[in-house]
């Protein structure tokens, strides 16, 4: 069940480097992009980065709402993710095409997708040099949410494989994360 995340603790939803989609909405107008190039940036405000290409319909929508989601899908969901990332919402509504169930989200315009594993709702900090030059958005995470089942207490559990995340190697490829480990101060 999706539950909401303590902003302080919403960079753990990011930190394990996963693939997430990456969805925009504006004047009705809706899309969803896959995303491997996202990174958490701050704890308090927590803020993101993400690389949005110029060539994509979402950029369009992302400037112009000011706003994004990102679902952080699980590998049950390669298909999905490796679908909304070779196909252009210019072009077909992503949504119909691949079956996408979505929720509202509770403070941007753009939609929840629905079976990920978390999600963080974000606003972007507009810095145009940024989001020209290099594709770059910084954003602030205004609200977080992440399923119950596979989040607790601020921690990842562990996980079977088809529940874990995503990390794309490029290429139509990925990896899923294994095992958790404890790290401890050595004595
Ligand atoms: C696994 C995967 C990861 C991707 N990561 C990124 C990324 O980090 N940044 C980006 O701009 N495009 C990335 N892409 C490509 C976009 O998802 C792709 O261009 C998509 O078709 C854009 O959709 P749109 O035109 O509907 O916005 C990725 C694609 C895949 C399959």
């Amino acid at each position: 069940m999706r539950q909401p995340v303590p902003l302080a603790h919403a960079s753990r939803l990011l930190n394990h480097g996963p693939t997430v989609l990456v969805a925009s909405a504006y004047q009705g107008q809706r899309d969803v992009m896959a995303a491997a190039w996202n990174m958490p940036l701050d704890f308090d405000p927590p803020k993101v980065a993400v690389v949005i290409d110029k060539s994509t319909f979402s950029r369009g929508l992302i400037e112009a709402s000011g706003s994004f989601v990102l679902s952080v899908p699980s590998a049950a969901q390669v298909d999905l993710v490796t679908g909304v990332g070779h196909t252009t919402g210019r072009e077909v509504d992503k949504f119909s095409r691949f079956d996408i169930q979505t929720e509202p989200a509770s403070q941007v315009e753009a939609p929840l997708v629905l079976g990920c594993l978390a999600w963080l709702e974000c606003r972007i900090y507009p810095e145009p040099h940024n989001q020209s030059r290099y594709d770059l958005f910084l954003a602030e995470v205004v609200a977080a949410w992440a399923d119950d089942a596979v989040f607790q207490n601020g921690h990842w559990q562990d996980l079977p494989p088809e529940q874990r995340a995503l990390h794309h190697l490029g290429g139509g490829h990925y990896l899923t994360t294994s095992g958790l480990l404890a790290g401890r101060m050595p004595t």
